[in-house]
């Protein structure tokens, strides 16, 4: 589903002191697959993660998701392509303060233009897969980190994507909802989605379901 082909990341590429956050990165990943992306702070996890999500450009180097070139994308299509294909969750979360649980979860559904029936039904279904569907209408500052957490999975997962990204998911919770977060995955892992987690946390050493660990050091994938 994912070929990435000998990709190098170069920040400040015109300046006197470029960097080379990632180096002659190659690899494969099958549909349905769970892969924990480690290695210490620093060693390139995020720059992989948003090269995969197209939210940035390699300096080098090709990225092909579902036969889709997406790093070549304009700006405009790579939007879409996130719109549609991936569901994205962040350490910090990244929610609407302000707003309502439903709120936060129906705004990827607003570009759809699906009738309000059709968007809030979807909603219902991934605050239930979540397990916040009982605080839909609360704001977000009333909620706990772990409720924040599983507001963000529900946001992730109401566009249907194939693909769920996640970095440092964990990096925020107790043990308790970490597990729970884990449980999450692997209902989703069952559902036929492939994931990719960035993370330090030793609680994705011992998974509920099959999966594969890179690991990354300076910019290379240094053990499979
Ligand atoms: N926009 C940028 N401009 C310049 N350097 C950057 C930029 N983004 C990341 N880097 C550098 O690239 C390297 C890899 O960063 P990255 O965020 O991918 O690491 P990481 O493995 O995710 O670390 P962490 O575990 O701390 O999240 C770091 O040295 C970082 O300082
Ligand atoms: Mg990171």
């Amino acid at each position: 589903m994912i070929e990435i082909e000998n990709i190098h990341k170069i920040f400040n590429e015109k300046s006197s002191e470029p960097f080379e956050a990632l180096k002659s990165i190659t690899l494969h990943i099958a549909k349905n697959e769970a892969i924990i992306l480690s290695g210490v702070s620093g060693s390139g996890k995020s720059t992989l993660l948003s090269l995969i999500a197209s939210l940035d450009k390699p300096s080098s180097g090709k990225i092909v998701v579902d036969g889709e070139l997406i790093s070549k994308l304009p700006d405009l299509h790579a939007s879409h392509y996130r719109a549609k294909s991936i569901g994205f969750i962040f350490q910090h979360f990244n929610l609407l303060e302000a707003l309502s649980v439903e709120e936060n979860i129906i705004a990827p559904l607003i570009p759809s233009r699906l009738d309000i029936i059709t968007i809030k039904k979807q909603a219902q279904e991934s605050m239930q897969r979540a397990g916040i569907a009982h605080k839909a209408s609360q704001t977000i500052r009333e909620l706990s980190g772990g409720e924040k957490q599983r507001c963000a999975i529900a946001r992730a997962l109401v566009t249907d994507p194939k693909l769920i990204i996640c970095d440092e998911p964990t990096a925020n919770l107790d043990k308790a909802n970490s597990l729970k977060f884990i449980e999450i995955l692997s209902t989703l892992k069952a559902l036929g989605k492939t994931i990719i987690v960035a993370t330090h946390d030793p609680i994705f050493d011992t998974l509920p379901f099959e999966s594969r660990l890179i690991k990354m050091e300076d910019g290379r994938i240094v053990d499979e």
